[in-house]
């Protein structure tokens, strides 16, 4: 049995972040939202399995696409908890390097305090607004994720991939897309992925 996600608990009580976000919110959100993220990773995962043992069939992109979005729930959500604390140990403008970085890369908590809200004020429908940090300019940057696909491509190593749009393949394979990869196999540099997978 593959290595399975589990629900993490609450940092603090389902009512410390009254009167700014209720307990039935909270409780609601972490029992039933959360665990549904954390219940369908593992089902998916679970799906996948038995697939690769042919004890069942399954439509792959459906199932990966359900693993991308209970997966990237699951690691947003893990963060979106810490994130918070209770009024008096949260809140107010930060200090330390996160401070020091903010007034650097945004030129000040305020201006940074209206973009990041701005951010999560006009996101089309459902989804987040994400601080990060970008290691290739060093810098912080603002973005915004509908609904929750594809975050966890921040928090996992990438190994191996392979680009399957029609510019990497179409001059050589035309539409055969499925011939253009099982040609890649060829070309995979193995060592390079172990490398990455030794840095990871
Ligand atoms: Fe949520």
């Amino acid at each position: 049995m593959a290595k399975t996600y589990t629900l993490p608990p609450l940092p603090y009580k389902y009512s410390d972040l009254q009167p700014h976000i209720s307990e039935k919110i909270m409780t609601l959100h972490h029992d039933k939202h959360h665990q549904a993220y954390v219940t369908g990773a593992n089902t998916a995962l679970d799906k996948l399995e038995k697939a690769r043992k042919g004890e069942i069939q399954i439509d792959v992109r459906a199932v990966l696409r359900d693993y991308s979005f209970n997966v990237d729930g699951h690691i947003l959500h893990s963060i979106f908890w810490p994130n918070m604390a209770p009024p008096g140990k949260g809140g107010g403008s930060p200090g330390g390097k996160i401070g020091d970085a903010i007034a650097r890369d945004f030129g000040g908590f305020d201006k940074f305090k209206a973009q990041f809200s701005d951010a999560a004020k006009t996101v089309e429908g459902s989804g987040w607004a994400l601080l990060l940090f970008d290691a290739e300019t060093s810098q912080l940057v603002l973005t915004q994720v509908e609904k929750q696909n594809f975050m966890h491509l921040a928090q996992m190593k990438i190994l191996l991939g392979l680009d399957v749009w029609e510019h990497a393949y179409y001059l050589d394979y035309m539409n055969d897309r499925a011939k253009y990869v099982e040609a890649w196999w060829n070309v995979v540099n193995w060592s390079d992925v172990d490398a990455r997978l030794s840095n990871a």
